[in-house]
């Protein structure tokens, strides 16, 4: 268990859990929430007990409603702000963990809530999510690494739709345009999460970090580049099992 605030990190049978925990806010990402959860984050990338990881949000009306409107911009100056960032980035380290991570998203995924959703794998939705990026509308653009992501997991032209737009999209639509894998009732929304990391845990946790290495890294690469990534992955995979 653990002695955070605003995130419950729990672990059992090999499976993180990380549980965004402001209901009160809907779960809004405030500067303690990216604290905890940089700890935690680590915590995920070093611990060999934990296999695969489960990300939700608490109480019945949200996965996260977005960067906390209340702390807007109150960041004490840009260059503060950018060595906060350079000190503890948070999204890098999110992107950087080789680990599978799967979401679990409910009521409103608005903002760094749909960005979170990106770091992740697999995404599974309930029926009654809603996802958006209201940025635009506050003279900003994503700050949690969504103009990247968005792109690469819907493509350019949803991507470019969804940010400029602003506008709000039910789940099914979510499914369609691949935004989340798959959607589910509420109440199956957590067992869905549960039985996809129990199959995943059963696998070699080396062999499921490397795909996901030659997926995500590869992207960035010429077929090539990818070709030759995936073969070194590949033979680093069969040495390690010759040695151990
Ligand atoms: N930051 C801080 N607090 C937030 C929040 C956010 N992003 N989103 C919701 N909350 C708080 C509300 O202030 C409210 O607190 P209160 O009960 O103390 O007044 C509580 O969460 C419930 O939200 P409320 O607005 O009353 O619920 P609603 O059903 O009427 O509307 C939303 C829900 C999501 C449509 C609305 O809260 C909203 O637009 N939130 C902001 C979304 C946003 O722009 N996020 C930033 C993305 S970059």
């Amino acid at each position: 268990m653990s002695t955070f605030e605003v995130i419950i990190y729990e672990k059992k049978d090999e499976i993180g859990y990380v549980t965004l925990n402001r209901p009160h806010a809907l779960n809004a990402y405030n500067i303690q929430m990216r604290d905890e959860l940089y700890q935690v984050l680590a915590a995920i990338r070093d611990d060999p007990d934990v296999r695969v990881v489960i990300f939700k949000g608490a109480g019945e009306r949200a996965f996260c409603a977005g960067a906390d409107l209340t702390e807007f911009l109150t960041a004490p100056s840009p260059v503060i702000a950018r060595q906060v960032r350079w000190e503890r980035d948070v999204w890098g380290l999110f992107l950087s963990i080789t680990k599978p991570l799967i979401a679990a998203l409910h009521g409103y995924v608005l903002g760094s809530g749909v960005e979170i959703a990106l770091c992740c794998d697999i995404r599974v939705a309930s029926e009654d999510a809603q996802f958006g990026t209201p940025e635009m509308g506050l003279g900003i653009i994503p700050a949690a690494g969504g103009s990247q992501t968005l792109p690469r997991v819907v493509g350019i032209a949803p991507a470019l739709d969804i940010l400029l737009t602003g506008r709000w999209i039910k789940a099914e639509e979510a499914r369609r345009l691949k935004l989340v894998n798959q959607v589910v009732a509420r109440g199956d929304l957590l067992p869905t999460a549960e039985r996809l990391a129990n199959k995943i845990k059963l696998y070699d946790l080396k062999a499921i970090s490397y795909a996901k290495q030659a997926i995500n890294r590869g992207l960035d690469l010429n077929l090539e580049q990818g070709l030759e990534l995936e073969a070194n992955l590949g033979s680093r995979l069969l040495a390690s099992r010759n040695l151990g």
